[in-house]
């Protein structure tokens, strides 16, 4: 049985691949430092899957701790999921997420190449293309340039990291996924988005302005060029999401490899917002306010790449993606607000 390190695995994406590789039939150990996360993850796990991964309450950058997981364990692989993710903290932090990011990755790749394991996924973002003359990014898209802040510059950053490492060793195996934008939760209510701090990403917000902990829902512009003004994105289940890495595992390669995890279809603001009320059966309080600095107008996938090479589709929509994150909330125990 091949056994893969989940770096970030108690995490929103990182439980979901934990899940689907067990199920899959991969021995999953877990390695987090529960700044984003909770221990309880493990439990829904085994809920689900019936199996408890061995954690390691480790942090990237302790490479002590790091180096001492590697020598008592032989990994076929890691899933690096570890990282900082609020965009709007990275740009008033940016020596931490400097450190965190990329420090965490260089010494999860030093103990890598100490103990011969030589492959890794890696979680990279949409976020690397930045700004493009088509909304529908491929991966042969330049990347790097017009990235509006320090975290995008991190996943920018790593990725050309882990492309070096494969130039000085030939056997690296390196896959890059960079997903769009993940939304949703298991269909069994028992994992899903549920950030420690202030959220920012349009669903967690929804999910809070659904249970009353913010008042409304600020919808960033409705003056874009878009079908209905406000801005367009590709919202892929977290589900779909993980099966991508199971796939991606399935399909390792020398030198690197990058694939799209997207849906290729865009909705708005107003469309998903539309999608929750009608899942819900409550209506959201929102309103229009200015634009956010720093959003694109719109930009989905081309997941052609993904499903050539990897054989790998999204199977659910934004409706599925709704009914799961309600099924979540309440399985969190938390119920929707009355007054709307
Ligand atoms: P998350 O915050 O839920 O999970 C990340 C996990 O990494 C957390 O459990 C956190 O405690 C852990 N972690 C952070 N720094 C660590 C460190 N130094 N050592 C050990 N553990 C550490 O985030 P997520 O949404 O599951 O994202 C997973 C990955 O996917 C991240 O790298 C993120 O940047 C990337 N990504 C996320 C999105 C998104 O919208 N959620 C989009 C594109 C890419
Ligand atoms: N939005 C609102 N109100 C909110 C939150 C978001 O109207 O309270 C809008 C945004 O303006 C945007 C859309 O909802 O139009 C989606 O916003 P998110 O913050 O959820 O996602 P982004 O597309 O801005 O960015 C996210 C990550 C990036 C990553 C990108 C693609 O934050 O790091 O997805 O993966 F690059």
């Amino acid at each position: 049985m091949e056994k893969i390190l989940v770096t970030g695995g108690t995490g929103y994406i990182g439980s979901h691949a934990a899940v689907e590789l067990i199920q899959a039939g991969y021995e999953v150990e877990i390695l987090d430092n529960l700044y984003n996360s909770k221990i309880a993850g493990l439990d829904r796990i085994e809920e689900i899957t019936g199996v408890k991964p061995k954690f390691y309450n480790v942090d990237l950058r302790d490479a002590e701790a790091l180096a001492k997981v590697f020598a008592e364990n032989t990994y076929d692989a890691a899933l690096h999921f570890a990282g900082l993710k609020a965009v709007g903290e990275s740009v008033e932090q940016p020596l931490r997420y400097y450190e965190n990011n990329i420090g965490g990755t260089i010494n999860l790749l030093e103990c890598m190449q100490e103990y011969g394991v030589k492959k890794i996924i890696f979680s990279s973002s949409a976020t690397v293309y930045g700004e493009q003359d088509s909304q529908s990014y491929t991966e042969q898209m330049i990347t790097g340039q017009k990235i509006t802040n320090p975290y995008g510059r991190t996943k920018y950053m790593i990725e050309e990291i882990l492309k070096d490492v494969t130039v000085a060793d030939p056997e690296f195996e390196v896959t890059i996924l960079r997903y769009f934008n993940p939304i949703g939760a298991h269909s069994s209510g028992l994992i899903g988005e549920d950030p420690n701090d202030k959220p920012n990403n349009l669903m967690p917000v929804i999910m809070k302005v659904a249970t009353g902990e913010i008042d409304q829902l600020s919808i960033y512009g409705d003056d874009y060029p878009t079908p209905d003004g406000s801005c367009i994105r590709d919202y892929i289940h977290v589900v779909d999401l993980a099966k991508g890495h199971l796939a991606a595992l399935n399909h390792m390669d020398k030198g690197v490899q990058i694939y799209n995890l997207g849906s290729g279809e865009a909705h708005s603001v107003f469309e998903m917002v539309a999608a929750f009320d009608k899942a819900s059966g409550i209506k959201l309080p929102c309103q229009v306010v200015g634009r956010r600095a720093g959003d694109l107008p719109g930009f989905y996938a081309d997941p052609t790449l993904a499903t050539e090479k990897l054989g790998w589709t999204t199977e659910l929509t934004i409706n599925d993606a709704m009914r799961d994150t309600l099924n979540f909330l309440k399985h969190e125990g938390l119920e929707l607000r009355r007054d709307s």
